[in-house]
């Protein structure tokens, strides 16, 4: 399952580029927000830092406006991956974009009947929100389950890229489902290294290290 990280921060997505950890970026209008940044400006040191696709999204709700705003941004580096919400606008948008080569993310998807059309409209992405779905005591996981059932069954090759991502439990979960990719805020990702019986082992490793006056250098 690759990783993207779900951030317009410069600084937490070079800490985790530096480990291999990147295989891309997402990014949406509130993560832009939070980063208090220039959209073009952000977007454009992000793509130079990361070899993988970086998803930036439009903000009109038209066909027509979309088209012009994923072919603006898709002019920032070749691995933009346009986000287009899944509306029936966002879809049209989809299909121009896709058929002029460009990667298209298909975001806001919390179905799996609008995974299936986003797929027949050529995406290169679904994002489904499996967070978002929890918070209405639905169970986001089953959607991803169910998309990767459906695409399976008549081999489309949009790739589930798992969104909303809020617990470390969600990613494990996503690569068991077989999501193509997994996009998670910094923090979740981090979370990933901590198991409480890591923790209490090295407690107990350092503290007879210390005992046993051991020395490595
Ligand atoms: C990613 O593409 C989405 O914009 C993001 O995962 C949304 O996450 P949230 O529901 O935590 O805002």
């Amino acid at each position: 399952m690759k990783f993207f990280v779900d951030t317009a921060d410069i600084d937490a997505i070079a800490e985790l580029n530096d480990l291999g950890m990147v295989d891309g970026v997402t990014t949406n209008p509130s993560l832009i927000k939070k980063s208090g940044r220039d959209i073009l400006e952000v977007t454009k040191e992000i793509c130079d830092m990361v070899d993988g696709p970086v998803s930036a999204e439009v903000i009109a709700l038209k066909a027509e406006d979309m088209i012009a705003e994923g072919r603006k941004l898709a002019e920032i580096a070749e691995n933009i991956a346009v986000k287009v919400p899944l509306t029936w606008d966002g879809l049209k948008a989809c299909k121009v974009l896709s058929d002029e080569g460009k990667m298209v993310n298909v975001t806001l998807c919390f179905s799996a009947n609008q995974a299936l059309l986003a797929a027949k409209a050529g995406a290169t992405f679904i994002s489904p929100f499996i967070g978002r779905l929890d918070d209405l005591n639905m169970d986001g996981l089953d959607l991803i389950a169910d998309i990767r059932e459906i695409y399976d069954n008549y081999g489309f090759e949009t790739n589930i890229l798992a969104a909303s991502i809020r617990t470390a439990n969600h990613m494990s979960e996503c690569a068991k489902i077989g999501a193509d990719v997994a996009t998670a805020p910094p923090a979740v990702i981090k979370a990933m290294a901590n198991h409480i019986l890591t923790d209490k082992g090295l407690d107990q490793f350092v503290k007879d290290a210390a005992e046993a006056k051991i020395k490595i250098l």
